[in-house]
């Protein structure tokens, strides 16, 4: 969760870990801090701020001189998002040992801390903070003869749980220490030293060639050079990744929010993500990545699809493209629930794990699982070199560039649209014909254009904002395609307005739900023109009936519509398969423009972050 910072070379450390901290700021965080070490110097200075960034260096400016920021050469910092101990000046990383000459910072939780913490204070080690991370500090100096590395590895090899660590000593001034299990690190060298961060947009400003850590990795950096072993100290090799983002993907770009940016960003994505993939006339698609050929696809029995929050929404409308396009007996399932039932999975079920990060712990421990129950594992991810991407070793990537604001827009559009391009694939190699192959693929080369022209509507969503913004309580209905997108439409609403927000079945209002609506309840009808239009103006009437205003997503020119709604968002037409993304596109659009109006933090929303690396 959060981010891990740390920087080693000539430029000036303290300047170089903030303007990293506020990289990592999109994930989500409520306090911040750094610790810095100078070569001539043996003390380590730290400073934390609790809540935003601009708080740490409102500290810095108090206790670093300009003067003095300069002669610091080696610094690690930390944004946490608490999980023990309350968010407070206290308990921000980084924790530094007794004698103030370790200092660690940790992403992760440490299950064992505990015991941990019990054994070392009864060696006379003094706790200041409540959080599990402090043991490691403390087990670093207790294990510290003369080497880091080797008290590093003396103390991790006694820790439960997940972690992803930065380490320095102002015994070695020279030296980072990292490792990780369970929580991403990756570092990079660049002309002025070296870099290690817990997410590349932290460091593709300083260079786009990076190396991701492996779980059970040490590294040991210094301003020139990187080393890795294991958890043993038997070195290891870990390839380098180019990664293709350049610094403008990460910054706003003029917009107001990255959530707008990446809501606009949509046209280009879904370009991106179906480029040199749909082969029109073979009524087919091209996903290398899968490394699976028709007569293996035509082999595979069953589909497990798991993922968490918009991306298990994203699943779910997977999951009807896979029975509807491939006859596939599908599952989409909650990923964190995965490992503790017991699920049926036979040698020729084939699970996709589906992750923009490719980090969330959850999703993690679902492909573990299966991969031990013999599954065939594919991911579909954006984040190239990711975990989840690493440890599938094949899938899709979503090519949709990077995705900053907390709540994802892009990354859901682009999911849906490979699960499309993948059950199409599977389809041909069983029983889609090549004529309804051909219509299909024609349909997603339109996707670029369905997006454009709804957020061409901004504007007028805007106004229908206005009218809602103050409501408290909304339901997000929908049936067949539509339900997942009702969920998600409630999920946006939720997440950066803070209003109550439910997707529901449409036709399960009426077994419970309907007894909350009135008047100041309004309902968000997605009912395009597709199968279940009919019935889904039924279930409208029902929430009118009860003077619940009805705002519906319906297909433009259709008619039939205005009679049974309050406010229309008008989606161009298209196949109802794909309907889910226009009517997505509008839902965000939506939940942006009241978020907006609430005055909420919308590209940081209270207490989320935008990859959950703990379970
Ligand atoms: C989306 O808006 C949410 N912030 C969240 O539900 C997210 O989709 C979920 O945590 C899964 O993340 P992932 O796609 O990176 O695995
Ligand atoms: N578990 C640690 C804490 O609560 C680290 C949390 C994080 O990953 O930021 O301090």
């Amino acid at each position: 969760m959060c981010g891990i910072i740390g920087y080693i070379g000539s430029g000036n450390a303290c300047n170089i870990v903030v303007s990293g901290l506020h990289r990592l700021e999109y994930r989500g965080y409520d306090s911040a801090g750094l610790a810095l070490c100078a070569p001539e110097n043996n003390k380590i200075l730290s400073l934390k701020a609790e809540g935003k960034i601009a708080a740490l260096e409102e500290e810095i400016a108090r206790n670093l001189p300009d003067s003095l920021s300069d002669s610091y050469s080696l610094g690690i910092g930390h944004t946490r998002w608490a999980t023990h101990g309350a968010p407070n000046l206290t308990n921000a990383h980084p924790h530094l040992s007794n004698d103030g000459q370790f200092a660690i910072v940790h992403n992760g939780i440490i299950e064992n801390y505990s015991a941990l913490k019990n054994k070392l204070t009864r060696k006379g080690y003094t706790f200041e903070s409540e959080t599990d991370s402090e043991v490691i500090v403390h087990l670093i100096a207790e294990c510290y003869e003369d080497d880091l590395r080797r008290a590093v590895a003396a103390a991790i090899e006694q820790l439960d749980g997940t972690f992803g660590i930065a380490v320095v000593s102002s015994k070695h001034p020279d030296t980072i220490i990292a490792a990780r299990k369970g929580s991403p690190i990756c570092v990079g060298v660049c002309d002025n030293g070296t870099i290690i961060a817990s997410d590349v947009s932290a460091i593709v400003n300083h260079t786009n060639k990076v190396i991701f850590l492996d779980d059970g990795d040490i590294l040991t950096a210094s301003a020139t050079n990187i080393d890795i072993t294991n958890f043993k100290s038997i070195p290891v090799t870990r390839e380098l990744t180019h990664i293709d983002w350049d610094v403008g993907e990460i910054e706003k770009g003029g917009y107001e929010h990255f959530m707008l940016k990446e809501m606009f960003e949509q046209p280009h994505a879904l370009a991106n993500v179906t480029r040199g993939r749909l082969l029109i006339d073979d009524g087919n698609t091209k996903l290398s990545g899968m490394q699976m050929d028709p007569y293996e696809m035509s082999r595979i029995a069953s589909m497990v699809l798991a993922a968490c929050g918009t991306s298990m929404y994203a699943g779910m409308v997977g999951k009807y493209y896979f029975e509807d396009l491939a006859s596939l007996p599908s599952d989409i399932q909650q990923a964190a629930e995965f490992r503790y039932r017991n699920p049926i999975i036979q040698r020729d079920t084939c699970m996709i794990a589906i992750s923009q990060s490719g980090e969330t712990a959850d999703t993690l421990a679902a492909v573990r699982e299966a991969q031990q129950k013999g599954a065939t594992v594919m991911g579909i991810c954006n984040v190239v070199g990711s975990t989840i991407a690493r440890e599938v070793g094949r899938g899709v990537y979503l090519h949709a560039g990077p995705e900053i604001g907390v709540a994802s827009t892009k990354a859901f559009t682009c999911q849906v649209t490979v699960l499309a391009m993948m059950a199409i694939l599977f389809g041909r190699a069983r029983r889609l014909s090549l004529q309804a192959g051909r219509e299909l693929v024609g349909e997603l080369s339109r996707l670029p254009e369905l997006a454009e022209a709804v957020l061409a509507q901004s504007d007028n969503i805007l106004k229908i904002a206005e009218k809602y913004a103050q409501m408290e309580n909304f339901f997000y209905i929908g049936r067949g395609y539509m339900f997942p997108a009702a969920m998600e439409g409630a999920l946006k609403l939720k997440e950066i307005s803070y209003i109550h927000a439910e997707g529901y079945h449409a036709a399960e209002l009426k077994h419970g739900p309907i007894a909350l609506l009135e008047e100041n309840v309004p309902i968000v009808a997605c009912v395009p023109e597709f199968s279940g239009k009919i019935k889904t103006i039924g279930n409208m009437q029902e929430c009118r009936a009860r003077k619940s205003p009805v705002i519906a997503i319906a297909t433009e020119g259709d008619k039939e519509i205005d009679e049974v709604c309050d406010d229309i968002i008008r989606i161009p037409k298209c196949n109802e398969l794909f309907a889910p993304i226009p009517v997505v596109i509008a839902e965000q659009l939506f939940a942006y423009h009241i978020a907006k109006l609430r005055g909420c933090s919308i590209d940081q929303p209270r207490n989320l972050a935008k990859s959950v690396t703990v379970e």
